[in-house]
């Protein structure tokens, strides 16, 4: 039947990829945002270590992945394989993958589908065969970002930048090795429409920059030009705004809309802006990859990241949060979001980018889809930041400050809670 089935369809018919993993969106730490291209052993293993001290392995953050800036500028000239810095790597990427295996950490890596990588050394295009095998053979890596810098000019439609894509990832599946696999495509060519087909997840759009809501008319980029500058663009919120509406691209059985690194940490938010960052990145199911110093890290930014139930939204096996409404406010707006999480439970998620505090009540109409809101008079409420449990009749009155979230577990009877079959989402 499936041979069939393959045979009428023909090369329309595009099998869903498959390599075991990417069941939920991936958690770990990322060098970029904090070090950029200053990286070296001592760097990353003191990470490690340290979250390994920390117990953030146990919370969900297994992945250490070093980004750019670990090779040399030129290939091996005989067998053209990347060769590694022995001066940033005294002991050789081996060891230290080694040994961030013994710390029970899983070990990642980075590459361009360009010429170059991004900060200027050998990028995987052409090569993709023999840097998997690199990667995987000597390196022994579970984890690889993919950028697009220096991509030749092959981009500007779908298929073009497929073809990019793909072909790592039929090396990666070709070295036996299941390597969890993160495209870096600044969500060009709509690659929330192919992602799934190739990788575990995609970028949807530039690189995150640490602000609330810093303009850039670089973000979306339009032109060349910008897309060479090094460097974050995109405010938490500008992306914010690009992921929504994606959010139906995703899920436990495509794959996720990697909304970039997180700043907690980096210091350019407030504590109030970095738990909104934070809280809006789990429930759209953006993998949580911390991009801060961990080893100097304040209890504050620990807390966020560590609140864990939240992480559970995030790694629940069930689809990115849909946006209810979005009203005008001054300075911005308020959100209303909803997780159907797989339980039949369901979260609430009340997000103000205004500028002043808005008191503001929630009606159950608001919250429920309309055949749920006689079918019960009251639910107790959980906000997930202060722990504070409410029961709720008919409505919710609640304050939200500037720049701040709140998010409430619903506790509803599951048989009334799972009723909705569809939700609307926002228009692509
Ligand atoms: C490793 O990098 C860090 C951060 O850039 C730097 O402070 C340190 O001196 C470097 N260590 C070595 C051995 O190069
Ligand atoms: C909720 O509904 C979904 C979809 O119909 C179903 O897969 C799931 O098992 C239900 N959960 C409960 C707790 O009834
Ligand atoms: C609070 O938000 C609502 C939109 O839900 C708006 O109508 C109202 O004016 C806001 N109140 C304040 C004080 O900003
Ligand atoms: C909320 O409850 C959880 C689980 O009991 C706990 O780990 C966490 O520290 C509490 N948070 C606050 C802000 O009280």
């Amino acid at each position: 039947m499936r041979i069939l089935l393959l045979f009428i369809f023909g090369f329309s018919l595009t099998l869903a990829f498959d390599n075991g993993l990417g069941k939920k969106p991936q958690m770990g730490w990322n060098s970029w945002n904090k070090f950029a291209c200053n990286i070296n052993e001592t760097v990353i293993l003191q990470t490690a270590e340290k979250m390994k001290e920390l117990g953030l392995l146990e919370y969900g953050y297994e992945y250490i992945v070093m980004d750019d800036c670990y090779a040399l500028k030129e290939r091996d000239p005989i067998s053209h394989k990347m060769v590694e810095d022995a001066a940033k790597f005294p002991n050789g990427i081996r060891s230290l993958s080694r040994r961030i295996h013994e710390l029970g950490f899983k070990f990642g890596m980075y590459s361009s589908a360009g010429k170059y990588t991004c900060a200027g050394y050998p990028g995987s295009l052409h090569y993709e065969k023999i840097d998997a095998e690199t990667f995987v053979n000597d390196w022994e890596i579970d984890y690889l970002k993919y950028d697009n810098c220096f991509n030749e000019g092959n981009s500007g439609t779908p298929q073009i930048s497929y073809q990019r894509y793909e072909a790592m990832s039929k090396a990666l599946l070709q070295t036996g090795r299941p390597v969890f696999y993160s495209l870096c495509q600044w969500g060009e060519d709509q690659v929330w429409d192919w992602g799934s087909t190739v990788a575990n997840s995609w970028r949807i759009t530039g690189d995150i920059y640490d602000s609330f809501d810093r303009y850039d008319d670089r973000c979306p980029c339009q032109t060349y030009d910008c897309r060479a500058v090094q460097g974050g663009m995109c405010s938490m919120t500008n992306i914010l705004e690009k992921a929504v509406p994606l959010g139906q691209k995703a899920g436990p059985f495509s794959g996720w809309n990697d909304l970039d690194s997180l700043e907690v940490g980096n210091g350019g938010m407030s504590t109030d802006e970095y738990k909104a960052h934070f809280t809006l990145w789990a429930i759209l199911k953006s993998p949580l990859v911390l991009g801060n110093d961990v080893t100097d890290m304040s209890k504050e930014d620990f807390n966020i990241v560590t609140n864990k139930a939240i992480i559970a939204i995030n790694q629940d096996d069930s689809n990115p949060a849909y946006r209810v409404w979005k009203k005008p406010v001054s300075g911005g707006h308020l959100h209303l979001f909803t997780n159907i999480l797989k339980d039949g439970t369901f979260a609430v998620t009340l997000f103000n980018s205004g500028n002043k505090v808005n008191n503001t009540v929630l009606n159950f109409e608001d919250i429920f889809l309309t055949d749920r809101v006689n079918a019960a008079k009251s639910f107790e409420f959980t906000e997930l930041w202060t722990n504070e449990t409410t029961l709720v009749s008919k409505e919710l009155s609640t304050s939200i400050d500037a720049h701040s979230v709140k998010i409430w577990w619903l506790n509803c009877p599951k048989d009334i809670c799972n009723k909705t079959t569809s939700v609307m989402h926002d228009e692509l």
